[in-house]
């Protein structure tokens, strides 16, 4: 897809009303100055999720998503931007031209319809011979005796690749592809010395992976007894990446937005059962580990995840990885344990869906049983306990919510024998480490809500109304006013988003692709105004303030952490230095007016 001009954009915002937009998914009642109903994006009875027409914005007061109509549709549709700028063009009657692309862009874009083109004709050429021809006979018959029939068959599009060596090659030859292009998208190989080309898939049961517009983008194959590799995947192109795609969200996402929980299993044969079985929020990784794009993925549409992984070591320590990806996403994550040796599918096989409900109704939260695991890895001694919870910690400070971190730090104290205040002092001490390019979850308002947020968050108001404000701010800098991230970036993004006279964009939610800036905004922006009792004076005063306490608390945390290494090494000098400087700052958080 080629780039979207800036008019077309502008032009389609016009005609667009987010209001009759939302109102297609959800209905909306007239409440003060905004709509308001149900959140799509999370489970709630009463209506925290507004829409406010004058300024084409919606915010959830619950869940704290918000944005502009593009980002609804995004976000209720599973669209990337430009997709959903064609969605709301086509609604309103604007063709979106594409300014032209370069010209490598646009062979890259070719390739990319021709790949899922040859995938889709593939796709309907193994499934033809998996239904009724006669080379599909024996994998007919696997399927039957693991319990699947046409009816299955059907609805995923599996297929099968016979026995021979150019079947699909011929097929898709004749069809007028080139070899070049049917080599690239990895479903034929290019044959050795002389060799002709012959298909990557033989002998396998395929199982068709199709993105979120239900385009066939590669296969997983299986063998049908028991030779290696039990399963063969088609290579990653420009249209199939392992990291990006789940098996199954396609047809699992309504389910998941209606439930607000995913299970997530291994195989596509998991999946595949957990569907027919009634369980439709099942998505499987393809033979990859759980990754970031995963979990953002998954963010668009449920708060839970629950891992149905092999109940070994491995598995677990899978498990493990999938919470250090999901934990910092803001969701929360459970695993379920499967008797040994059996996954979702056998599980079903063999007992029946109340059994697996059963089990699912035991999965606990991945946090516990990793701090139940890591204790007992231990030896039991004292530095066993303390390298257990240094880990356990590790994960605690990635939580969002406190309330969380509150209830798994009681656990950890009376599982550790640490003391819990020692615990709280090094789970907050240091600032969650994020790998690099990871986001932090959306901050959700309820976590915000004391007298320094709020102070913040009026600055930043005032910032949205008065140019003196800003210039203030500017001068100022906005680190030593903001103590909280996403309040000093969006401070920033005001200053830069300001004209050279010093006035702001009408559609400021309309100038950030990023989603927790975009949230914000449409909060700000959103909430009725209340009459702040304090002058421009005296809020300024108060960040400065706010910062400021901010930083000594940090220090008070860190002192914490000094003195009890000072302790354990039985060093006083260190130690009388800490509580020195410990009585200096709390003086100082005291003094501060
Ligand atoms: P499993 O070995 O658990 O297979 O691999 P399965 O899906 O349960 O299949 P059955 O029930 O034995 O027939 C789980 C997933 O790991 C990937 C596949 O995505 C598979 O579904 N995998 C496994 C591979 O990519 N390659 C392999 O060789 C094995
Ligand atoms: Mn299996």
């Amino acid at each position: 897809m080629g780039r979207i001009s800036e008019e077309a954009i502008q032009e389609i915002r016009n005609r667009v009303d987010i209001v009759e937009v939302v109102s297609s998914y959800l209905p909306l009642k007239r409440s003060g100055g905004n709509h308001q109903g149900l959140c799509p994006f999370h489970q709630e009875k009463t209506p925290s999720f507004n829409v406010n027409e004058p300024r084409q914005i919606f915010h959830c007061f619950g869940c704290g998503v918000g944005g502009n109509v593009f980002t609804f549709l995004m976000r209720m549709e599973g669209l990337t931007f430009p997709e959903a700028v064609k969605r709301l063009g086509e609604r309103v009657g604007i063709e979106v031209e594409e300014t032209p692309d370069s010209p490598e862009e646009n062979r890259r874009r070719e390739r990319s319809e021709q790949f899922l083109k040859i995938n889709d004709v593939a796709c309907a050429f193994y499934h033809q011979i998996l239904l009724d021809d006669p080379a599909g006979a024996q994998a007919r018959h696997y399927l039957r005796q693991r319990g699947y029939d046409g009816e299955t068959v059907r609805a995923f599009r599996l297929g099968f690749a016979p026995e021979r060596w150019e079947a699909l090659t011929e097929h898709l030859v004749a069809k007028g592809f080139g070899r070049d292009l049917l080599r690239d998208v990895g479903l034929v190989r290019e044959g050795q010395k002389g060799r002709g080309d012959y298909d990557l898939f033989r002998n396998r049961l395929l199982f068709p992976i199709f993105d979120l517009q239900e385009r066939v983008v590669a296969f997983g194959g299986r063998v049908l007894d028991d030779s290696l590799p039990k399963y063969i995947n088609s290579p990653e192109t420009t249209v199939y990446r392992k990291s990006g795609t789940l098996y199954g969200l396609c047809q699992a996402r309504d389910a998941m937005r209606h439930s607000r929980d995913v299970l997530v299993v291994e195989g596509y044969f998991d999946q595949m059962a957990l569907a027919r079985a009634g369980f439709a929020n099942a998505v499987a990784t393809c033979g990859t580990a759980l990754t970031n794009e995963h979990g953002r993925l998954l963010k668009r549409y449920v708060e839970t995840v629950t891992l149905v992984f092999d109940e070994d070591a491995a598995g677990r320590q899978a498990s493990f990885r999938a919470m250090d990806v999901l934990l910092p996403e803001g969701l929360t994550v459970k695993m379920v344990s499967l008797p040994a040796g059996a996954d979702p599918d056998s599980l079903l096989h063999d007992q029946g869906p109340e059994a697996f409900q059963a089990t699912l109704d035991l999965a606990r939260p991945v946090l516990e049983v990793f701090m139940e695991d890591r204790l007992a890895a231990g030896d039991g001694s004292v530095e066993g306990r303390a390298k257990a919870a240094e880990e356990v910690l590790e994960r605690l400070r990635k939580l969002p919510s406190d309330l969380q971190k509150d209830l798994y730090r009681k656990q950890l104290a009376a599982r550790t024998g640490l003391s819990e205040d020692l615990l709280k002092s090094r789970g907050v001490a240091v600032s969650p480490r994020r790998p690099p390019g990871v986001k932090p979850a959306p901050r959700k308002p309820s976590g915000l809500s004391g007298p320094e947020d709020r102070t913040q968050r009026y600055l930043l108001k005032l910032m949205l109304v008065d140019t003196g404000v800003r210039q203030r701010v500017a001068e100022a800098g906005p680190e030593s006013l903001f103590l909280n991230e996403t309040y000093r970036q969006t401070g920033e993004h005001l200053l830069e988003r300001q004209s050279d006279k010093g006035a702001l964009p009408d559609n400021l939610v309309d100038t950030t692709q990023d989603s927790d800036l975009q949230a914000l905004l449409a909060n700000l922006l959103i909430e009725e105004d209340e009459a702040w009792a304090e002058g421009a004076e005296q809020i300024f005063d108060d960040c400065h303030r706010a910062v400021r306490r901010g930083l000594l608390r940090q220090r008070l945390k860190e002192l914490d952490l000094l003195e009890e290494d000072a302790r354990q090494r039985g060093d006083e000098a260190a130690l009388n230095e800490c509580l020195r400087e410990r009585t200096e700052v709390n003086l100082k958080i005291k003094k501060s007016p």
